[in-house]
């Protein structure tokens, strides 16, 4: 668990950075802490490895108050993934990676080993990559092994300052999803920095949305996008707020008893499973019906058809909150 306790941070006497911020992230969650440019969001994160420290208040990672703690044992144990910058240009992929492990005094074949798992975890081939410099890899391969050099020594707290933010869209997309994909096979406390909103309401366990300094509020992907705090419900969420409504709510009202059999070989819901993912999965099984699972257990089917007027019911409502002026 890290708590900030009553955190303030001056870089100037007359500014305040972080006004009195108080906020607890929960072991193994990914809590996103999302806001415009010079809300505060990068100051939060660095104060959290000790690049910075606090003008006043206390951050404590389990009981533990960092201020007592060496900077450099504290950075071992915490994964650090920044925007493009994060990697070091003079060192080929695998120093790169190996770099933590290194300081750790790992032996060198445990090292390779990690490496290896690493990459393979990534996606990226270990013999054609492990050679080469960062200038010859692409934006997304580069965002690949910054994310591996976090992970390397497998820290229990990661710390990722906007990590797909310089990427095109589409790539962007697919690193959102693989996050996913890692974040429920390692269980990581993650703290994430975006200013985007679809990547917080798509990532986050939970949401601390800060404006100018100040945490305004800390709540689920849902909660966040039914009642955002007033002044920024039109801002931050506008127009936005039917596709959201689809990234956060799920298919568990859709579920109905099965009467036919349990469609063998066809993906599976699960009553987590959110209406946006229920329809990506209709659309490429070009099926009517899907069967739901909640872990092992057979727990009814999703028809296509009911799972329409479910999404339709929603434009109808989400589109009242909206001016009719687009
Ligand atoms: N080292 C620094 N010295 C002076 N001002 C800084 C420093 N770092 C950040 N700031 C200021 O603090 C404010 C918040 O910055 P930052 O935390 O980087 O915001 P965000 O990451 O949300 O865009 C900005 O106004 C920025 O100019
Ligand atoms: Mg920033």
């Amino acid at each position: 668990m890290i708590r900030f306790k009553k955190v303030w941070k001056k870089f100037s006497s007359d500014h305040a950075v972080l006004k009195d911020l108080n906020l607890e992230v929960e072991e193994g969650e990914t809590l996103v802490i999302l806001g415009k440019s010079g809300s505060g969001k990068t100051t939060a994160l660095r104060l959290i490895n000790r690049l910075i420290d606090p003008t006043e208040g206390e951050i404590e990672i389990g009981e533990e108050n960092i201020q007592s703690l060496d900077p450099i044992a504290l950075r071992r144990n915490i994964g650090y993934a920044v925007q493009e910058i994060g990697l070091f240009p003079h060192m080929t992929v695998e120093e790169n990676i190996a770099t933590v492990p290194k300081l750790l005094g790992w032996d060198s074949k445990r090292v390779n080993q990690r490496i290896d798992q690493l990459m393979e975890m990534m996606g990226l081939d270990s013999e054609t990559y492990r050679k080469r410099y960062p200038l010859k890899l692409s934006g997304g391969q580069r965002q690949r092994i910054g994310v591996a050099r976090a992970l390397a020594a497998d820290p229990p707290i990661i710390l990722m300052d906007e990590p797909f933010g310089a990427l095109d869209p589409i790539t962007r997309e697919k690193m959102q999803k693989e996050f996913l994909e890692l974040k429920s096979k390692i269980k990581k406390t993650v703290v994430f920095v975006t200013h985007d909103l679809f990547e917080a309401v798509t990532l986050g366990d939970r949401i601390a949305l800060m404006d100018q300094g100040k945490l305004l509020q800390v709540a689920s992907p849902r909660a966040f996008v039914e009642n955002p705090p007033s002044a920024f419900s039109d801002e931050f969420l506008g127009q936005h707020r039917f596709q959201l409504s689809l990234l956060t709510q799920t298919i568990a009202t859709c579920i109905e008893p099965s009467i036919g059999k349990q469609s063998e070989g066809f993906p599976r819901l699960s009553p987590n499973t959110t209406l946006m993912e229920a329809l990506d999965l209709f659309r490429e099984e070009k099926v009517q019906t899907l069967p739901v699972f909640s872990s092992a257990s057979f727990c009814g089917e999703v028809k296509k058809e009911k799972l329409l007027d479910q999404v339709l019911d929603l434009l109808m409502r989400e589109s009242k909150h909206e001016p009719t002026d687009p």
